[in-house]
C-alpha cells in the first residue's frame, strides 16, 4: 500500500516518516480494529465526536434511504429539501436558548467561521461599522480555518501560519489549577478574570468588541471545567457592553456535560450556537449554526439593503447528511442520551479522579462523559515535565500498545472523551489500560508510581 502520498492532518510530520500510520479497518460499538486485528478502546470517541459509537446500523441505513431518494440538492436561491427543513425545526426545538434560524455547514470549523460573519454582517445591518472585534482565549480551540485558526489559542495553531489575523483578541484561560493566584479561591479567580475581560473590552473600546467566542468546557485546549461562577461573570460583562456570546458547542452538544447542551450545563445564554461533531455522531460531516431573533432580524435588514445574504456552502444541508442527523437525533431521544451520560458518569469520573493521588498527576478534572488527567513533574509546585520529554505522547504511545487511543495535549495533559454508550466494563478497562500505560512510563522515567 502506498502510505506516502497521505498528508496527515494534526500530526508530528517527521516522525510520522519514520513510523508510518496506525491504520484501521474496522470498529464496533466503542472499539476500533487494526490491520492486525488487534482492537483499542476509543477513548477519544475518534475526535470528541463518535457519540454513537461505530455500530449504530439505524444511522447507515437513514443515510442508505437518503441516497436512494434524493442523493444531493442543494439550499441556495430558496430550494430547500425535506431533512434539511426538518432537521432545521428539530434543532431550533431543542436548542439551550431560543433560536431562530439554523444554518447547516461542513464542520466546526465552517460553523464557527459562519458565526463570525454573520455577527460583522449584522453590526453592519445595525449601522455598528466599527463593533467588529471578537474575543476569545487562550487555550481555546475552535479549528483550523484562517479565522477560527486566529481565535484557537493554540501557538501550534499560529506560529509559521502568520496567524493570528486582525481584530481577534484573547483573554484569560479559565484554568484554575494553572492560573489562580496563590491563595485565590475559585469565585476570586473568576472575578478576577471577569474585570480582566472588562479592561479588555474597555481598552479596546466598547464599540468596537462584537463578540465573545467560548466552548462552555474548552476541549483541545486541555478539557477546562471553568469554575462554577465564571460564565455568570463573564456574561454580565458581555451585557454591559451589548458583545454578543457565541457558545462553540461542537464537543460539548448533544449531552456530553450531562445536560443536552453545555450552554445548559454552565447557565449560557448565547446569541449564537454552533455544533457539529456529535450532531451526526460523525458519521457523515454536518455542522450547524443557530442565531436569535435579534440577530436574525440584523440578516433581515441586511439583506433588504444588498438583496442577497452572500453566505453559504454547495453542501449546506446536504441531504444525505441531515438524514444522518436526524436519525442520530432519533436516537438520541430514544435512549434519552442525557440520562446515559449521567449514569455512565458516576463510573468514568469516579475512575478519572482515582488517579489524583498517583505521583505523576497533578490534577484530575472533567464533567459529564469528558475528562482530563494533567501529568506533572512535581505535585506541590504543579511543575509541568519539560516538553522536551514528552512524557503525555510516551504515555499515550504506551496506552495504544495496550490498546486504547487516547491524546496527550498542552501540559501533558491526557483527554478523555468515550462514546456516550460506551459500556460500565469498557470505562473500567479503558483506565485499567490508561493505569498501566502511566505506570509503564512512571517506572521509565524513574518517578516512583504508586496506584491512585
Ligand atoms: C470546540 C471545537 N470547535 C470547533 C472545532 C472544529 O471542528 P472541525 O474539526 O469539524 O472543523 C473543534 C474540533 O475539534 C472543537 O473541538
Amino acid at each position: 500500500m502506498e502510505l506516502r502520498a497521505l498528508l496527515h492532518p494534526y500530526t508530528d510530520l517527521v516522525r510520522q516518516e519514520e513510523t508510518g500510520p496506525l491504520v484501521i479497518c474496522r470498529a464496533e460499538g466503542a472499539r476500533i480494529f487494526d490491520e492486525t486485528g488487534k482492537d483499542y478502546i476509543e477513548g477519544m470517541g475518534g475526535l470528541w465526536c463518535a457519540s454513537l459509537g461505530f455500530s449504530e446500523k439505524r444511522i447507515v441505513d437513514a443515510i442508505r434511504k437518503q441516497l436512494d431518494e434524493l442523493p444531493f440538492y442543494h439550499l441556495f436561491a430558496g430550494k430547500a429539501h425535506r431533512p434539511a427543513i426538518e432537521l432545521a425545526g428539530r434543532l431550533r426545538e431543542m436548542a439551550p436558548v431560543p433560536m431562530a434560524q439554523v444554518f447547516f455547514g461542513n464542520s466546526g470549523s465552517d460553523a464557527n467561521d459562519t458565526a463570525i460573519k454573520i455577527v460583522w454582517y449584522y453590526n453592519n445591518a445595525m449601522d455598528r461599522p466599527a463593533k467588529k472585534k471578537i474575543i476569545s482565549r487562550r487555550q481555546a480551540y475552535h479549528g483550523v480555518t484562517v479565522a477560527m485558526a486566529s481565535l484557537t489559542g493554540l501557538s501550534v495553531n499560529h506560529r509559521m501560519f502568520d496567524l493570528p489575523i486582525a481584530n481577534v483578541l484573547h483573554t484569560a484561560c479559565p484554568h484554575y489549577y494553572r492560573f489562580a493566584l496563590n491563595g485565590e479561591d475559585a469565585e476570586g479567580f473568576a472575578s478576577r478574570l471577569a474585570s480582566d475581560l472588562e479592561e479588555m473590552i474597555l481598552a479596546e473600546g466598547p464599540e468596537t468588541v462584537a463578540a465573545f467566542f467560548a466552548e462552555p468546557v474548552m476541549g483541545a485546549g486541555g478539557v477546562i471545567v471553568p469554575p462554577a461562577t465564571y460564565f455568570e461573570k463573564i456574561q454580565n460583562i458581555l451585557r454591559k457592553y451589548d458583545v454578543l456570546l457565541i457558545a462553540d458547542e461542537v464537543i460539548c452538544g448533544f449531552g456530553r456535560t450531562g445536560s443536552m447542551w453545555g450552554s445548559q450545563t454552565f447557565g449560557l445564554k448565547p446569541d449564537i450556537v454552533t455544533c457539529a461533531k456529535a450532531l451526526s455522531a460523525s458519521y457523515l460531516p454536518i455542522s450547524a449554526t443557530m442565531v436569535s431573533e435579534e440577530v436574525y432580524r440584523g440578516l433581515l435588514e441586511g439583506s433588504r439593503r444588498l438583496g442577497v445574504f452572500g453566505h453559504g456552502y454547495t453542501y449546506s444541508g446536504h441531504p444525505v447528511t441531515a438524514a444522518a442527523a436526524l436519525a442520530t437525533l432519533d436516537i438520541y431521544e430514544e435512549i434519552d442520551v442525557v440520562s446515559v451520560v449521567r449514569r455512565t458518569s458516576r463510573r468514568f469520573l469516579d475512575r478519572l479522579h482515582g488517579f489524583a493521588a498517583h505521583p505523576l498527576v497533578g490534577e484530575t478534572r472533567g464533567i459529564g462523559l469528558v475528562g482530563a488527567i494533567e501529568l506533572t513533574s512535581d505535585k506541590a509546585t504543579r511543575t509541568p515535565f519539560p516538553p522536551e520529554m514528552a512524557v503525555g505522547p510516551a504515555v499515550v504511545a504506551a496506552a495504544q500498545q495496550k490498546g486504547l487511543v487516547l491524546r496527550s495535549m498542552i501540559n501533558d495533559t491526557i483527554s478523555f472523551c468515550p462514546p456516550l454508550i460506551i459500556a460500565d466494563d469498557e470505562i473500567d478497562m479503558m483506565f485499567d489500560r490508561f493505569e498501566a500505560a502511566l505506570e509503564d512510563v512512571a517506572l521509565r522515567i524513574g518517578t516512583p508510581a504508586s496506584k491512585g
